[in-house]
């Protein structure tokens, strides 16, 4: 093929191009959402007897509508189907339009709209979602390989504790201060860190909102059920999302979810399943919303400009003394994490030799075998602490207990994952003090009198 000829058929195959992506954009999704806006805001218009500006509405040309968040980082095309949330087309923000994507936006003449200007916040700031994309699905981030989906439900407010230091006392922000409520009270922080506060003996939480979900096993995420209902890997409700992984640690009991390989099949050394407790019964599903939506706002990835941020007045402990300290001290720290609520119960602690088992024999069937490593449990305090003197208990709970002398059921079965933790350089010495004390006043005395 000569030059001339080639240059000819590019050309072409150019114009092609053109014409097919000015067509693909001329049906694109947005638009009749676009244009039936303008005639629903035009007849209203025409309504209250405002002709001029009624056929200056229907007369707006359709096209790409973004807002420019810069000091967010956002470019936010929602308002190109959400045209009654735009504020250069509807400054008031406001209109009785009763379906999305027409209406206005709620709370407008609350904090809510007033103290976040949508030209300065944008959109996914608040809701998450895929800023750029034109399709609703797109744009709500329902899609695959999306990690940001739009958040739904009380879950939004995560984002409020992205910015709102204060969220614990914010208005509108309810859901997500019970949600952090319910993690203290039930000892998360025993386990997981979050901003240096708590335990080490699973991942901290501060950044969850940002684990690539790409990397949770699909395995993990089919053993799932939320409501009954299984995810599969599709869009909405039912999406392998972050969300659903945190919620679906909550309304199941995780080591079914994890169930990892404690006889070795598949691995040299047998696993343990997860040794996250199975909070059900604990948590109530709205709860674990709020959970949800305090985790949600836990984000390292989405910087937010120190102007964006509004600080927390600073915390403040109760004013508590001896016994009383001790059982609050037991509570901040996550003790109940492991040893249950005021230190009533022991929760499980797979292939830990306990009270109530069989005698490990290896001839039992595999099942068999498990149940019984199934109900290993951490101490139940009350039933030991008798024993201690002050000091003595002090110094448990300061030094912790290797992983390595936990005594096992199975000799052949994992090491048990959860261990007692070493708080020596975490609680200072006048809390242990008191904790010990309200330990001491509630260990179980035998009938001799002890
Ligand atoms: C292509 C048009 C389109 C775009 C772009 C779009 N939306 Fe929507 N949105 C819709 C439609 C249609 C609905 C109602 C039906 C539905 O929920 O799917 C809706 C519903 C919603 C709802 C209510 C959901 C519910 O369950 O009640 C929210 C919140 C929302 N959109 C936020 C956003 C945000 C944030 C963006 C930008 C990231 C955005 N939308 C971009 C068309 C769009
Ligand atoms: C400051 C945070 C914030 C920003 C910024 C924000 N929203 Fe919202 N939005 C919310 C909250 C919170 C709700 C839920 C209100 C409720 O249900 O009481 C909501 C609700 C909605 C709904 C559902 C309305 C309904 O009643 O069905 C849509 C749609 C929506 N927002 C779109 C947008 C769009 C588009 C933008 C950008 C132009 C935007 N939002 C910006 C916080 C925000
Ligand atoms: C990107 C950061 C950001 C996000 C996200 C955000 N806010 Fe705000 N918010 C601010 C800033 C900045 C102010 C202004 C504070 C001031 O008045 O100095 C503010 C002010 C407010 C106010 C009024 C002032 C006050 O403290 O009472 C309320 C109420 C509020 N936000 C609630 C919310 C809620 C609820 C959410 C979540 C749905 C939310 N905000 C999400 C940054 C944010
Ligand atoms: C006894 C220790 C322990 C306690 C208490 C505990 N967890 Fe966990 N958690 C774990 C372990 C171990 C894992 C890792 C295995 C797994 O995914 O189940 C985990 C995993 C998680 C994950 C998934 C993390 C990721 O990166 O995939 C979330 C979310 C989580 N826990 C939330 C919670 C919440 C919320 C609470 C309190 C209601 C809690 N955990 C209490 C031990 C604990
Ligand atoms: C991550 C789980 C976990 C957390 C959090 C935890 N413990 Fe423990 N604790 C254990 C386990 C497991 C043992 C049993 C260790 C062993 O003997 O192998 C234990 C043992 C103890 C014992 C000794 C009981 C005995 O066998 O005589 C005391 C006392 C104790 N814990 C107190 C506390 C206190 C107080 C806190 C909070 C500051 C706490 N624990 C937090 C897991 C935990």
């Amino acid at each position: 093929m000569s030059y001339r000829k080639a240059f000819i058929v590019s050309n072409a195959l150019m114009l092609a191009a053109f014409v097919w992506a000015f067509a693909k954009d001329f049906n694109a999704e947005w638009r009749p959402y676009q244009k039936k806006y303008y005639q629903l805001a035009a007849d209203a218009l025409e309504k209250k007897g405002l002709k001029d500006e009624a056929r200056r509405m229907r007369r707006s040309p359709v096209e790409i509508k973004q807002i420019i968040a810069g000091d967010l980082g956002r470019f936010d095309r929602c308002v190109t189907c959400h045209v009654g949330m735009d504020e250069y087309v509807n400054p008031t923000l406001k209109n009785d339009f009763a379906e999305n994507p027409y209406k206005s936006h709620p709370k407008v003449d609350a904090a809510l709209v007033k103290a976040h200007p949508f030209t300065k916040f944008g959109c996914t700031s608040c809701h998450s979602g895929q800023g750029l994309a034109t399709s609703v699905d797109a744009a709500h981030g329902w899609v695959k390989h999306w990690e940001k989906p739009m958040l739904k439900g009380v879950h939004i407010q995560g984002s409020c504790v992205k910015c709102h230091g204060n969220f614990e006392t914010l208005k509108g922000a309810e859901a997500a201060a019970l949600g952090k409520k319910a993690f203290n009270r039930q000892g998360c922080q025993g386990c997981h860190m979050i901003n240096g506060f708590g335990g080490t003996t699973s991942v901290p939480l501060d950044d969850i909102a940002d684990k690539p979900f790409e990397r949770i096993a699909g395995y993990n995420f089919k053993r799932v059920q939320i409501d009954g209902k299984e995810l599969r890997d599709e869009h909405h409700d039912s999406h392998w999302n972050i969300q659903n992984w945190i919620l679906g640690h909550l309304l199941n009991d995780p080591a079914e979810v994890t169930p990892n390989d404690p006889f070795a099949h598949l691995n040299a050394e047998p696993i343990p399943p997860s040794g996250m407790p199975d909070f059900r019964g604990e948590i109530s599903r709205s709860e674990a919303d709020a959970i949800v939506a305090y985790l949600s706002g836990m984000t390292k990835e989405e910087v937010v400009p120190y102007r964006y941020h509004v600080p927390a007045p600073p915390a403040r402990e109760p004013r508590l003394s001896g016994t009383a300290r001790g059982r609050y001290v037991f509570a901040k720290y996550g003790c109940q994490g492991c040893h249950g609520l005021d230190a009533k119960q022991g929760r499980r602690r797979f292939n830990a030799a306990g009270d109530g088992q069989k005698e490990y024999d290896d001839t039992l069937p595999e099942a068999e075998q498990f149940a019984q490593m199934n109900l290993g449990a951490e101490p139940t305090l009350p039933n030991l602490v008798g024993t201690y003197t002050h000091e003595e208990l002090v110094k448990k709970i300061q030094n912790g207990v290797p992983a390595a002398d936990a005594k096992k059921w199975s000799p052949k079965g994992p090491l048990p994952m959860v261990t007692m933790p070493s708080w020596k350089d975490k609680i200072s010495k006048s809390e242990l003090d008191d904790l010990a004390a309200w330990l001491l006043s509630i260990a179980k005395k035998d009938d001799s009198g002890f």
